[in-house]
């Protein structure tokens, strides 16, 4: 399987970085391809929703002249994304957000309906918190659900390893989530 996973987070040694990097190590163990996008390497703006990327078909299209468009072709030729994100006031980084906002141009206008150019692929979300899923994660739960839909991807599973402190605090109980989570998206 072709695997890209995109690091959400602003520290590339943190507590998300790090059970990413149990679930990469396991799924190359696993004989699949992968490849790692973090997103404070990239140069991403906002969508401006101006459409303009509807009128391209086959390409995301974006008129905004960034590392965007590049990125979300590594998507297109990936079976799964995986989503890889610290919960930052209840919800994604803006980092990722932004990312996210931009698949906007995947979606494409046809006379059978709108189709995406990530369509059948699996969908994957991984959330690293400091407090608990209740009355704080909900809100990113119901958004991935959602993402997955737009999109028309396959939701192919969702971690959230609340509690997080440190990167050195991280035990075995969250590796071991970590782990059979990397089996249960390529399952
Ligand atoms: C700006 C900011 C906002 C945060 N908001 C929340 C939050 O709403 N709920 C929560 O449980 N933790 C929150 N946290 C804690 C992080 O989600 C948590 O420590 C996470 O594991 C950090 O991952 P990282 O090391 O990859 O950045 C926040 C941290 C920061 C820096």
């Amino acid at each position: 399987m072709r695997i890209v996973t995109v690091l959400g987070s602003p520290r590339p040694g943190g507590n998300t970085a790090t059970a990413l990097g149990w679930i990469e190590d396991k799924l190359k163990a696993g004989g699949h391809a992968l490849e790692r996008i973090n997103v404070i390497d990239y140069n991403m703006s906002g969508c401006t929703g101006c459409n303009t990327c509807k009128l391209e078909p086959l390409e995301p299209g974006c008129i905004i002249d960034d590392d965007v468009d590049m990125l979300l072709k590594k998507l297109i030729d990936a079976d799964l994304t995986l989503l890889a994100t610290p919960l930052f006031c209840w919800g994604f980084t803006s980092q990722l957000k932004t990312l996210i906002d931009r698949c906007y141009s995947l979606k494409k206008p046809g006379e059978d309906g709108a189709t995406s150019l990530i369509a059948g692929k699996k969908l994957a979300l991984l959330v690293t918190s400091a407090g608990p899923f209740e009355g704080n994660a909900e809100a990113l739960d119901m958004p991935f659900d959602r993402i997955c839909w737009f999109t028309q991807t396959v939701p192919a599973g969702k971690l959230f390893l609340t509690g997080c402190t440190s990167p050195e605090e991280m035990d075995e109980d969250m590796k071991a989530q970590a782990l059979a989570f990397a089996q249960e998206i390529t399952g």
